[in-house]
């Protein structure tokens, strides 16, 4: 079993700003050491994680692949949260870089077809679709939830260029709660992306049914 990343250098005041891993960041951490085989057989050149908080996945995603030279990547909106990702890092002996932007803008051309592990725990609570705008704009702990009106406001713009931003082996991994319509997440990918996408584990916690989805390209 790869224990959870030391987050002891995380205080009460970081996390009045920084999502502070919940059940859905750990459904997130135990999709990836089932996989851990699979994702090591990958030989990962470029990590990216997609709104990396606290930095709790992506340092766990380089313990489960061990020593390699893969450049471990995060970005976020909310700058103590990138800087938490990098400090996370280092307590953990992972190198990881973090960058403020939102999804993955900037890197658009350094990316394209370069990303072999992609992860996203987005803000997938339903809410006004006003709420996750100003979450958005505040860049702080409220965009951490806040995903509109079904939730998919945020991850919506990500999933349109998935496809664009895979290696050829790359692989995709998503959490979403049943509002989200995971099944419906998949059937959108396979028209508009091309990949192949499936629940690899789901399990209630408190009053969400989450889930995380993996995606690849049809074989
Ligand atoms: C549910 S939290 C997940 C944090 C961490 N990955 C985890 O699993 O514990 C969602 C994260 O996405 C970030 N976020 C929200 N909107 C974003 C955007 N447009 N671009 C990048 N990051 C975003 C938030 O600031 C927050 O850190």
């Amino acid at each position: 079993m790869i224990p959870t990343p030391d987050l002891s250098h995380l205080t009460k005041e970081d996390y009045k700003h920084v999502y502070e891993p919940a059940e859905d960041t750990f459904i997130l951490l135990d999709a990836l050491e089932q996989d851990a085989d699979y994702l090591k057989s990958l030989n990962p050149r470029l990590c990216l994680e997609i709104g990396s908080g606290s930095g709790c996945v992506l340092s766990f995603l380089g313990a489960v692949l061990g020593s390699t030279s893969a450049l471990y990547l995060g970005t976020d909106i909310n700058i103590r949260a990138a800087q938490a990702t990098v400090r996370t890092g280092l307590q953990n002996k992972v190198s990881t870089s973090a960058l403020v932007t939102s999804l993955y803008e900037g890197l658009e051309q350094r990316i394209k077809h370069q990303v072999d592990v992609l992860v996203f725990n987005p803000p997938y609570v339903p809410t006004l679709e006003g709420e996750a705008s100003v979450a958005q704009d505040g860049r702080d702990i409220a965009g951490a939830w806040a995903g509109g009106t079904d939730g998919m406001a945020i991850t919506d713009q990500l999933l349109k260029n998935v496809g664009g931003m895979l290696s050829p082996r790359g692989v995709f991994y998503l959490v979403a709660v049943k509002q989200n319509d995971p099944e419906g997440i998949c059937v959108r990918m396979r028209r508009t992306q091309g990949l192949d996408g499936e629940v690899i584990l789901k399990r209630r916690a408190g009053g969400e049914f989450l889930h995380v989805l993996r995606f690849r390209r049809s074989e």
